[in-house]
């Protein structure tokens, strides 16, 4: 008899009923009973035999079935269950089967389980299943990705015959690859986003990146540490992937939301979150301040740990300058005093401040760089005038401890600062708070 791999991409496989293994088997009948969690199969041994070595074991010490005089060999645990079964023992058959990246796990590993080894017979079905993932599957870069997400069901098997490790070594090669050679599909919904002369139809350096958001967590971050490991992409572009999953995974990272009350949801996008955060490339240039600040916010919302929130200040400490005032209203964790979290923009200006004294003192050079400090300047001031509108509850020490944190810095125009304290001040008489200052507070404003 003749067997035929046929690969269907896309399809789901096959699941024939029992019945086919019955109509087969209608000139002969059928002298053992293979019985896989709930189903039973009814098939002969002399096709199951040849191929299986772990059958063979079985039947050795089999019992039997009273009803039908049949040898009866269960096997619980094969992985996969009785799909992959029925695919096995139709190859035993020398039927046709259906193979695509959905059911290849599966089936790899239940010929594993069945000991379908070439020492047994020649062309059998571990063999031909290796050869289809290394000729098929491993080559296409969707199928790879759907592969090693399926390889999760089936551990520790898919680990015993390294699936993981080549899924993850066959994604990588393909991240590093030089774009001009990329001649495989993929998803890109981001093209509109860019600027009209950089969107051209050639293929973009992050075009691997959305469909990694597909992946579990755990997964994505092997995934990416197999791409740093293996070299060849650049930093940005690690930084952009994390943005993605990030905007894909984490509800609200785009926009601010409250209803987070699902307790067991609100734990594992923590986990995730912290879990992003340790993948940041330390490359100071390959991720953007608007990012950090999106996930320092997500972290104060999430309530993840001091740990994580200290990194993501530090990160930002570094490129404050690049942040613009929407990015710096932090919502404050519900039931404070405030509205917006205004002591969190008060340790990003003092990690700005430590991270420049830090930068010049390596500098060693005299020529301080003036323009990043300029910029900070220019964003706290455009802060306190809008923090000073928006938030009812600003305390008029805030303002101050704040503005004076910026005070030494340069600056083109203080017309910013006179913008603030204009807000601060009629926001204030709005309140009719003004009234209760003391004579020292009014003289420190002004
Ligand atoms: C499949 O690829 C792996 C790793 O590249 C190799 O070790 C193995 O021999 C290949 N198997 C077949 C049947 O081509
Ligand atoms: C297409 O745009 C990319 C930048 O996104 C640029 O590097 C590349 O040179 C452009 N290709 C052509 C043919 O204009
Ligand atoms: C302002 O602070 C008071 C307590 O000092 C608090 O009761 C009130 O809810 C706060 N207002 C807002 C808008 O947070
Ligand atoms: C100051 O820093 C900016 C950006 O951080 C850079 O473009 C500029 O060249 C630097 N100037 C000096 C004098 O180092």
């Amino acid at each position: 008899m003749s067997f035929k791999i046929l690969v269907h991409m896309v399809c789901f496989g096959i699941l024939l009923s029992l019945a086919v293994f019955r109509y087969v088997a209608t000139e002969l009948a059928t002298d053992v009973v293979v019985i896989v969690g709930d189903v039973k199969f009814h098939l002969h041994k002399f096709p199951l035999l040849s191929k299986s070595a772990r059958l063979q074991k079985l039947i050795a010490t089999t019992t039997t079935d009273e009803q039908s005089d049949d040898d009866e060999i269960r096997i619980p645990d094969i992985p996969g269950g009785p799909p992959a079964f029925e695919i096995c023992a139709k190859f035993c058959y020398g039927m046709a089967v259906t193979l695509n990246a959905y059911n290849v796990v599966a089936v790899r590993c239940a010929a594993e389980y069945l000991e379908m080894y070439e020492s047994i017979e020649s062309g059998n079905l571990v063999y031909k299943m290796e050869v289809f993932l290394n000729s098929s599957v491993l080559r296409s870069w969707k199928d790879s990705i759907i592969v090693l997400q399926t390889t999760r069901s089936f551990y520790p098997w898919s680990e015993d015959v390294k699936l993981d490790v080549r899924c993850l070594e066959s994604i990588a090669l393909k991240a590093a690859m030089d774009p001009a050679r990329v001649d495989w599909s993929y998803t890109y919904n981001r093209r509109k986003l860019l600027p009209p002369e950089m969107n051209n139809n050639s293929v973009p350096r992050d075009w691997w990146v959305e469909d990694l958001a597909e992946l579990s967590i755990d997964l994505f971050k092997r995934v990416v540490s197999t791409i740093r490991r293996k070299g060849g992409v650049l930093p940005e572009v690690i930084g952009e992937a994390l943005e993605v999953y990030a905007a894909k995974r984490i509800p609200g990272f785009m926009i601010q939301n409250d209803d987070n009350d699902d307790e067991e949801d609100v734990m594992e996008q923590r986990s995730l979150l912290e879990t992003l955060v340790s993948m940041l490339p330390s490359e100071k240039q390959s991720v953007s301040c608007g990012f950090l600040i999106k996930l320092l916010k997500s972290s104060v919302s999430f309530e993840c740990g001091e740990e994580e929130r200290k990194e993501l200040s530090r990160r930002i400490g570094e490129k404050l300058e690049e942040a613009n005032v929407g990015d710096l209203l932090i919502r404050a964790p519900e039931g404070g005093e405030t509205v917006y979290d205004i002591d969190i923009v008060e340790t990003l200006i003092d990690e700005f401040v430590t991270q420049t004294e830090k930068r010049d003192e390596l500098d060693c050079s005299d020529d301080i760089n003036d323009s990043s400090k300029a910029n900070v300047a220019k964003l706290i001031d455009g802060y306190l005038a809008e923090i000073s509108r928006i938030e009812t509850n600003l305390s008029t020490t805030k303002f101050i401890t704040i503005a004076e944190k910026v005070s030494t810095f340069p600056r083109q125009s203080h017309d910013g600062v006179y913008r603030a304290i204009d807000m601060f001040l009629k926001v204030m008489s709005a309140l009719k708070c003004i009234g209760f200052m003391s004579f020292e507070t009014k003289v420190l404003i002004f």
